[in-house]
């Protein structure tokens, strides 16, 4: 998993995963970023942690090489980003294709990027909500794997909607990571198809 800063996904997962409702194990938790809350988490929880700070790499290609090493060797099958507030660039998606997810604060592909909720906000739309997607090469884009809806009230301000969005990632993150692992879904141009089961 790859943080930068809260965690409280990470923390909904490792949640997820205590109380079974995930069957997955957390490998290793990264952040570029040190002194952070959700490191505390993953140790907290007992899961490895490292910090890989951009200075320490020369460009964005030897930090996304560098990242994709010490997942490697943690044996990791799926990436799952949260917070973590870096482009994954062309290296982590040659060596995790369709392996990487990451969770969104709008109702994608409406308001990609930083700000999604003040987005949602200054835009005046009446729905918001979170959006699971794997990750491509283009920012918040990848085939949607889940999404929840919220309303947008009169008086929302930014914090009271990301509180209001934030309780469905909590939920619909763990639920989606499931879903991955547990294969059975391709993908069909740009969507996410789940498969029948019999
Ligand atoms: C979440 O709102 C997530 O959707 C966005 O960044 C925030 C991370 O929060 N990508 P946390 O670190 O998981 O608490």
């Amino acid at each position: 998993m790859l943080i930068s800063g809260r965690g409280s996904n990470l923390q909904s997962i490792i949640d997820a995963i205590a109380a079974a409702r995930l069957d997955a194990t957390l490998a290793v938790v990264i952040s570029n970023r040190g002194d952070v809350p959700g490191l505390q988490r993953a140790r907290d929880a007992g899961i490895d942690t490292r910090l890989l700070r951009t200075r320490e790499l020369p460009d964005r290609d030897a930090y996304d090489a560098a990242l994709a090493g010490l997942l490697r060797d943690a044996r990791v099958d799926l990436v799952c980003l949260a917070g973590f507030m870096r482009l994954v660039g062309a290296p982590m998606l040659a060596a995790f294709p369709n392996r990487i997810l990451n969770i969104h604060p709008s109702l994608l592909p409406a308001f990609p990027g930083l700000e999604a909720q003040r987005q949602a906000l200054e835009h005046g739309v009446g729905v918001s909500g979170a959006t699971v997607h794997l990750v491509t090469a283009e920012l918040d884009g990848g085939p949607i794997v889940s999404q929840s809806a919220v309303p947008v009230l009169e008086d929302d301000t930014v914090d009271t909607l990301s509180a209001r969005i934030l309780i469905e990632e909590h939920r619909i993150y763990p639920e989606a990571i499931q879903l991955v692992l547990d294969g059975g879904w391709s993908i069909e141009g740009r969507r996410f198809v789940r498969r029948a089961r019999s």
